[in-house]
């Protein structure tokens, strides 16, 4: 199948380590438009790292960032977002983001997530020695917002990856 490029930009969102990333880069290229992390365009613009960034402004001013990267890049229509785990558990960014775009959560077991996020360290929210309870804590919390998107896809199946995306690629068609 051809593709006619998207009609809304998808915004892929769920925890860290679902693989938003990795599966939006693969997304982004069966349709043909841009990909956008949002977290990396706020490291370029604020010229500091997400850890930093929390460090030194905290949390509250990173949302803030975040807020108008996500809102930036969904102007920018034609592509697929990878919005931070914790873009939408806050109400402006979801109300923006269903708006304008297509919500996709990715979902995955925390024993997946930790088995993917504990060897790197640059997640401020995650600390190593309690990693894998802050995952599950997070996303029992997380889960009932998360639940509010269009889609949602399971990224801890037997399913391959070209296969995944392939299936993200039918439902989202069928929305346009
Ligand atoms: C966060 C997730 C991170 C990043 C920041 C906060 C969160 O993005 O935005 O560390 O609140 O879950 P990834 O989900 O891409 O790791």
């Amino acid at each position: 199948m051809e593709s006619q490029g998207l009609a809304k930009p998808v915004v892929l969102i769920g925890m860290m380590g679902v693989g938003k990333s990795f599966i939006g880069v693969r997304l982004a290229k069966t349709f043909k438009v841009n990909f956008i992390d949002t977290d990396r365009v706020i490291e370029k613009k604020a010229s500091s790292s997400i850890s930093e960034i929390f460090s030194k402004q905290g949390e509250n001013y990173f949302r803030e960032l975040e807020f108008r990267a996500i809102r930036d890049a969904l102007n920018q229509k034609n592509c697929v977002i990878a919005a931070g785990g914790g873009a939408y558990t806050f109400q402006r960014n979801r109300v923006m983001i269903d708006e304008l775009g297509i919500s996709v959560w990715l979902e995955a077991k925390p024993e997946i997530l930790w088995s993917r996020v504990k060897d790197h360290d640059h997640r401020p929210l995650l600390q190593k020695d309690n990693s894998f309870l802050k995952i599950r804590e997070l996303l029992e919390i997380r889960a009932k917002d998360y639940s509010k998107a269009q889609l949602r896809f399971r990224t801890d199946t037997a399913l391959s990856i070209d296969s995944l995306v392939s299936k993200m690629r039918e439902r989202i068609s069928e929305l346009h």
